[in-house]
């Protein structure tokens, strides 16, 4: 039988390799880095699941509500009820594979996180991500011993062959000798989200360049809410990146304040009483962003009331990290902080099953929209990465077909190189229009801008453009405020016009952009 291609072997790529192992399928793992240097290992604050281990009456169904109204209205409720009804089995299935999350007395311990009332994100220090995927690394590689999955590591996907709306299988390149060939077979792209698109902004690795999903448009793959773009609020700009200051630091006590008459105005607890500090990331970054333009200060963290137990037993990588990378120990000393990139809420869009619009093509994970709407919960990226991936295989397994073409309907010529300089350029286009608060000016002169940039036709250059433009004129249509998608021009949100996916395609060398109702069909339970 034809292997599954997966490509990208993050949080979602394993997922779906050691599902499809479970039902019997065989896979490859496809990745430009191996598992052990992939976005998801850099993930901090934890997992959410309504394991309800801290005695607050805490349920899936509160999980569900709190994950809609983050996402302002946006994300699917079907498929939002999933995973929030899987979280606990999920989570229990980490333990069981050994992963080390944080415990008293053996029960798994959780914390406050943004945007949620109760205690629902469990953890490891701020480390979550590494734990993670040792875990789902050591349990891939029982499959691998046995050739159940085969890894290829350091190899790029190219391209998808499609013929008639099926896809038949995925060019890619051996990125240590270049050759360059084709696998067949259906194909679950998880290759994380589009850091790549802006170098120095973002607290994600630009390894993920980015090139994928432009590809992927290019050959007429939809995609969906790619307006929505997560800044975390609590990030230092840092050569070449910005650092994560980990949703846990305000999770554990640390407060956001700026100086006012000589003292500290913790800003987010006057104007929030309830959850203050802890407000969804789209309202925390619109704040800060805000207060520090009326007043011209600099907003800061400040931790110095965590207790000494805290900083131990939750903190003291994040701890040390501070100290290492900005010479300031936050026990002591406030750490100055501005609103960064950190998500990717839209992507590829996909159905409640995790089909796109293509046939025997699936996506999970952060280069997918689904679960998220206008603004992420902190912590439901790593549950919806295992559950989307998971759901994403059983999908692709229940509709593998008896026999795959074995080889593609066109030999493809690749000519992909990307330059520093077209990339920089880019990114500053981009942050033009796309900033924290938008308005139509903006964005139309950053198109204008892209259009302008030299690129010779039929490049990834030229590819990468085009995927600029399609996140531009998503921006540009959606004429409302929801989220993390604030348009001075158009402050409220509009429920009647714009509480719909926005769903972008390209074909005719056209980008088209329409509204359609939320939650494509596709069951799963
Ligand atoms: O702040 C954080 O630790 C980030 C977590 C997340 O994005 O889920």
């Amino acid at each position: 039988m034809e292997r599954i291609k997966i490509i990208g072997a993050g949080l979602a790529g394993l997922s779906a390799a050691i599902r499809l192992a479970e039902l019997g399928i065989h896979s490859t793992l496809i990745s430009i880095q191996p598992s052990e240097r992939a976005q998801s290992v850099m993930a901090e604050g934890g997992i959410n699941a309504a394991l309800n281990t801290m005695g607050e009456d805490d349920s899936p169904a509160q999980h569900a509500a709190d994950t809609l109204k983050a996402g302002v209205d946006l994300a699917d409720p079907e498929a939002v009820r999933g995973l929030a009804e899987h979280a606990p089995e999920i989570l229990n299935w980490l333990v069981n594979l050994g992963a080390p999350l944080s415990r008293k007395k053996g029960v798994v311990i959780q914390r406050n996180f943004g945007g949620q009332k109760k205690k629902r994100t469990a953890y490891a220090q701020s480390s979550t991500g590494k734990v993670l995927m040792t875990a789902l690394i050591d349990e891939c590689r029982k499959y691998e011993a046995s050739a159940v999955v085969h890894r290829l590591s350091h190899h790029e996907f190219l391209s998808l062959s499609i013929r008639e709306g099926h896809c038949e299988g995925v060019w890619v390149r051996d990125d240590y000798n270049g050759e360059t060939f084709f696998l067949s077979g259906p194909v679950i792209i998880a290759c994380g989200g589009l850091n790549g698109f802006f170098p120095g902004m973002t607290t994600g690795t630009t390894s993920n360049t980015g090139n994928a999903a432009a590809q992927l448009f290019s050959q007429g793959v939809a995609f969906a809410n790619l307006e929505f773009i997560q800044y975390h609020p609590t990030t230092v700009k840092i050569p070449e990146k910005r650092m994560l200051i980990s949703e846990a630091a305000r999770g554990e006590g640390g407060r956001l304040f700026i100086t006012r008459d000589g003292v500290p105005f913790y800003f987010m607890e006057e104007k929030y009483p309830e959850l203050g500090n802890l407000m969804p990331r789209d309202v925390v970054s619109r704040e800060m962003f805000n207060i520090s333009r009326e007043t011209g200060e600099q907003v800061y963290l400040d931790m110095r009331g965590l207790s000494k137990q805290i900083w131990k037993e939750k903190l003291e990588d994040l701890r040390d990290e501070i100290i290492y990378y900005l010479t300031i120990d936050p026990a002591k000393d406030p750490v100055p902080v501005s609103p960064g990139i950190h998500y990717f809420m839209g992507g590829i869009c996909v159905d409640r099953s995790h089909r796109t619009n293509i046939t025997h093509l699936y996506a999970a994970g952060e280069c997918a929209c689904q679960y998220h709407g206008a603004n992420r919960l902190g912590a439901n990226s790593t549950l919806g990465a295992i559950y989307g991936g998971r759901v994403a295989a059983e999908t692709a397994a229940a509709e593998m077909p008896g026999d795959f073409p074995v080889a593609p309907s066109e030999k493809v010529i690749f000519e992909e190189s990307v330059s520093a300089l077209h990339t920089h350029q880019l990114r500053d286009i981009l942050r033009e229009g796309l900033g924290i608060l938008r308005n139509e000016d903006e964005i139309r002169q950053a198109i204008t801008h892209i259009d302008e940039m030299p690129v010779s036709s039929n490049s990834m250059e030229e590819k990468r453009k085009t995927f600029a433009n399609a996140i531009l004129l998503s921006a540009l249509n959606r004429r409302e405020s929801r989220g993390a998608h604030t348009r001075t021009d158009y402050p409220q949100k509009d429920d009647e016009n714009f509480r719909k996916t926005t769903v972008v395609r390209y074909f005719n060398s056209t980008i088209h952009v329409h509204f359609e109702p939320i939650g494509r069909e596709g069951s799963h339970d």
